[in-house]
């Protein structure tokens, strides 16, 4: 069974209801089917219900089990945006700008999440990172003991001897640009807690990596991985992690048997942490491009799970990525 098939098997055994804000996007329209048809998640489209029939009428896609839910009439709109003033009056919010921004699809999606009226949302057909980031980060909020939200992405290689059967994960490579070291040891942490929910590695092996291995050069930018490490090790001290680590002393076990001798990581790494996000988007850009690898990209760190797509994204991207954010929602938090 291939991981794909294997995240909607597990999505199966637990359905979930995903929230989809796009709601008259037609590739969305054509996902929420899919999911509904082969029972993989609970779709809830948000907008203007007859704006919704027509797209799906054009693309030829049927509704049937599949929620749809107008912000304008909604009974629980004066509830959240109740909600969403008191979340953020003390930021400067005005009661009449939360009854306004709850009235966008994507702000009343992620209330729903929050509210526990869906599990989790998938969007980003339409819409930027930072378009769906922005509400997520401010209504939603980071898991307890996690300070800052990131991303993974789950690299499914062919050849099945990389990593842990053919997968690793790559994070950060889509949020945050240039992490303090404090933040790259909570982006670590998070990353080993995706590659347990997500990719089934349950002794993930943490790779924090750099231009140096183990002192091999001096340089500020290596210092700062070097303190992640301390930091990461103090907040997690029973995680596999180490650095700092160039990629062929992560993953090679001759390089690190050279380099890094002893290290309970070097040479079998299954999680790499890339310094910031210039080298951890380029990072998976190689492995998808040149290595063939497909890469699903997860945010991680939020108390309840949102998730991003790419702008080009297939209707098959939209359903895997609802399946993943149906297996986060089971490890989520539930909201005070
Ligand atoms: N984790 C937790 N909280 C955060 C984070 C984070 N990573 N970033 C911002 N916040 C908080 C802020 O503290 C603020 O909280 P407050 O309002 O309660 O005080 C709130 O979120 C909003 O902050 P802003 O300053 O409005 O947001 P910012 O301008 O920092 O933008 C964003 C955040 C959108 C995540 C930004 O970092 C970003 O654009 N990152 C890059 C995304 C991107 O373009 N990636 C490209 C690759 S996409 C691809 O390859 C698929």
């Amino acid at each position: 069974m291939s991981f794909k098939e294997r995240v909607f098997e597990k999505a199966r055994q637990n359905v979930r209801t995903i929230v989809l804000p796009e709601g008259d996007e037609r590739r969305t329209i054509l996902a929420a089917q899919q999911l509904a048809a082969e029972g993989i998640a609970r779709p809830v489209l948000i907008g203007d219900p007859s704006s919704i029939a027509d797209a799906a009428g054009k693309a030829g896609a049927s509704l049937t089990g599949v929620g749809i839910v107008d912000p304008a009439d909604s009974p629980k709109r004066e509830e959240y945006a109740g909600v969403l003033y008191e979340l953020r009056k003390a930021k400067g919010m005005s009661e009449e700008e939360a009854g306004r921004l709850i009235a966008d699809p994507m702000y009343f999606g992620v209330m729903m999440v929050r509210q526990g009226d869906g599990d989790g949302l998938v969007s980003g057909a339409v819409h930027t990172t930072g378009d769906m980031l922005r509400p997520a980060l401010k209504i939603i909020k980071t898991r307890p003991g996690i300070k800052v939200v990131s991303s993974s992405l789950l690299m499914d290689f062919q050849d099945k001897e990389i990593g842990h059967d053919g997968l690793m994960v790559f994070s950060d490579c889509v949020v945050i640009p240039c992490p303090s070291d404090e933040e790259l040891a909570h982006i670590a942490i998070s990353a080993a807690d995706t590659a347990r929910t997500l990719c089934g590695i349950e002794d993930p092996k943490v790779a924090l990596l750099s231009f140096s291995t183990k002192g091999s050069a001096e340089h500020e930018l290596v210092s700062k991985v070097r303190s992640a490490v301390r930091i990461a090790r103090s907040l997690d001290p029973a995680l596999a992690l180490d650095g700092e680590l160039q990629l062929d002393a992560a993953i090679v076990p001759e390089v690190a048997a050279l380099k890094a001798g002893g290290s309970p990581v070097a040479g079998k790494a299954n999680v790499l942490i890339f310094p910031d996000l210039q080298s951890g988007n380029i990072g998976y850009k190689i492995a998808q491009r040149m290595g063939h690898a497909q890469a699903y990209a997860v945010l991680q760190g939020l108390a309840r799970p949102c998730n991003d797509l790419s702008r080009g994204c297939s209707v098959g991207d939209i359903v895997m990525t609802a399946a993943l954010t149906a297996l986060q929602a089971a490890g989520s938090i539930k909201q005070p």
